[in-house]
């Protein structure tokens, strides 16, 4: 299906090699827009008919033209890796859910007013909707494209596409080698697993109940990037970390939206090399709910951020590498507060030996043993060699595979072509029946906090071995 604006822009969605489809059509080069969560689908932008007809002739989905700079948002949708057990009583054709979404629009202008402090035509448009693959493109009004996850049913993720097209750049060789050469020093470090070990499971029990608001003192309902406790829980984190003797800044990276939350760990001598962990600190729900608790997605991954970096306290470790622990924002709308982050990086030409994210750590179906999932499609594979290496030394615990339930802020660090892999709860697809749910809490079966101290000792390993350490015996702080 083909649309037609004025001021013609197509959006080329294909399933092709990205690397290969711009060797082929190097005029597609400087309009990579970025790759849809499964890692399946790639997306390049271009006004240029000529190169339009060139990238269609070579096995592409149909090019979508839109009218480049007006105030409408194109949005990706695609189903998430879900486990049909979990999906069994949710019926949900991506028909139905279309049509769902045609009766919120057009929302009221005011609305629209309050949100943009700008007048903004209201509409929405089907620009391609394909049942068997289960995805869509769609355009519409900025206001209803920024909430348009809410009024999803959960196994629906939503994708904003960038406004401006990011590099596609792969990771270069002498980055490949220095994880190679990381990789081939992994032995076990006896006092590695003793920092490792010390990671507190009660102090996680702790923060996450803060975070979920289930801890009667917190007034966080919601971690969604609009709502008012994501902005709480965004200054709690900085207060947190910066405890922990690092230094944190709220990032703000769109209007509107929650800020990331940026701590670092200077380096013990003159290096610019660096070494990134990190989770996402925003949540959803879905049709409509406005409670997202978040207790697995993300709140798993960022407590055991917060339980990196209180060890990192107690135990007086100093590095030999910058270290940054991050917690993005608006990672469920299309990985904005990453995607924004990992582009300023690149600008700046960072040096980044490699970054992991930790997104949902908490669940398992009751039978199954704990484990680990780590990415199928995107990631540089060196890294992820190396977490799994890190994983059978340190959390033997843990059974480590593949999970196609990919992406999360990991993407956009890959799509800038920084070394990065994702920790995952799971070696299979999403079994947590509160996966994007207001039911999302810590207290609740098959939220299993044993397994989320072993998958952060293995991102903690990662770091300690990726960034070489000192320890401070005489440290005790208090945190
Ligand atoms: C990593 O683990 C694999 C599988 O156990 C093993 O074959 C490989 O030698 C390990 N690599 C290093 C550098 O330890
Ligand atoms: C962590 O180490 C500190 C001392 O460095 C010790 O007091 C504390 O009990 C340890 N905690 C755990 C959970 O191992
Ligand atoms: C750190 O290293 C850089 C590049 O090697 C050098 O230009 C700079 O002066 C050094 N800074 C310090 C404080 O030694
Ligand atoms: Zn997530």
């Amino acid at each position: 299906m083909v649309a037609t604006f004025l001021g013609a822009f197509s959006l080329l969605v294909t399933q092709a090699d990205p690397f290969l489809l711009h060797e082929k059509t190097p005029c597609l080069g400087v309009g990579y827009y970025g790759s849809s969560y499964s890692g399946k689908y790639h997306f390049f932008g271009t006004s240029d008919n000529a190169c339009v007809d060139l990238a269609t002739s070579s096995s592409l989905m149909q090019p979508v033209t839109v009218h480049a700079g007006d105030s409408s948002q194109l949005v990706w949708l695609e189903k998430a890796a879900v486990d049909p057990s979990v999906i069994s009583g949710e019926s949900f054709s991506l028909d139905l859910l279309i049509q769902n979404l045609q009766a919120l629009s057009p929302r009221p202008l005011e609305e629209q007013q309050q949100v943009l402090g700008a007048i903004e035509e209201p509409f929405f448009e089907v620009l391609n909707a394909d049942d068997i693959s289960n995805t869509a493109l769609l355009r519409m009004g900025r206001t209803m494209a920024l909430s348009i996850d809410t009024h999803l049913p959960p196994v629906y993720r939503s994708m904003l596409i960038p406004s401006t097209p990011m590099s596609l750049i792969p990771v270069s060789s002498p980055a490949i080698g220095r994880v190679q050469e990381i990789l081939s020093h992994v032995k076990f470090d006896p006092s590695i697993a003793g920092i490792v070990n010390n990671i507190s499971l009660p102090q996680m029990q702790n923060d996450i109940r803060f975070l979920t608001g289930e801890d009667p003192k917190s007034s966080i309902v919601s971690r969604h990037s609009f709502s008012d406790g994501v902005l709480v829980a965004a200054q709690w984190l900085k207060d947190r970390f910066e405890e922990t003797g690092a230094e944190c800044a709220l990032e703000p990276f769109l209007s509107g939206f929650a800020p990331n939350v940026i701590c670092e760990y200077s380096a013990t001598i003159n290096t610019t090399e660096t070494v990134l962990l990190s989770a996402h600190y925003d949540s959803r729900g879905s049709f409509g709910s406005t409670r997202a608790p978040g207790g697995d997605d993300d709140g798993s991954g960022t407590i055991a951020l917060l339980a990196i970096a209180r060890t990192i306290a107690r135990k007086g470790i100093t590095f030999k590498k910058n270290v940054q622990l991050v917690a993005f924002a608006g990672e469920e709308q299309g990985l904005l507060g990453s995607r924004a982050y990992a582009r300023q990086l690149r600008a700046a030409d960072a040096d980044l030996v490699l970054m992991v994210q930790a997104d949902m750590l908490g669940y398992h179906k009751a039978g199954e043993p704990a484990q680990l999932g780590l990415p199928e499609t995107i990631g540089t594979l060196e890294v992820t060699q190396l977490v799994a290496n890190l994983s059978a030394i340190y959390s033997p615990e843990l059974k480590v595979g593949f999970t196609p339930a990919c992406c999360s802020d990991h993407q956009s660090f890959h799509e800038q072509g920084f070394p990065a892999t994702q920790v995952f709860e799971r070696a299979g697809p999403i079994v947590d029946p509160m996966y994007h749910n207001s039911g999302d809490l810590s207290d609740r079966e098959g939220y299993d906090f044993e397994q989320i101290k072993s998958i952060a000792k293995v991102q903690f390993a990662t770091l300690l071995h990726a960034a070489g350490f000192d320890l401070d015996d005489k440290a005790h702080h208090e945190s």
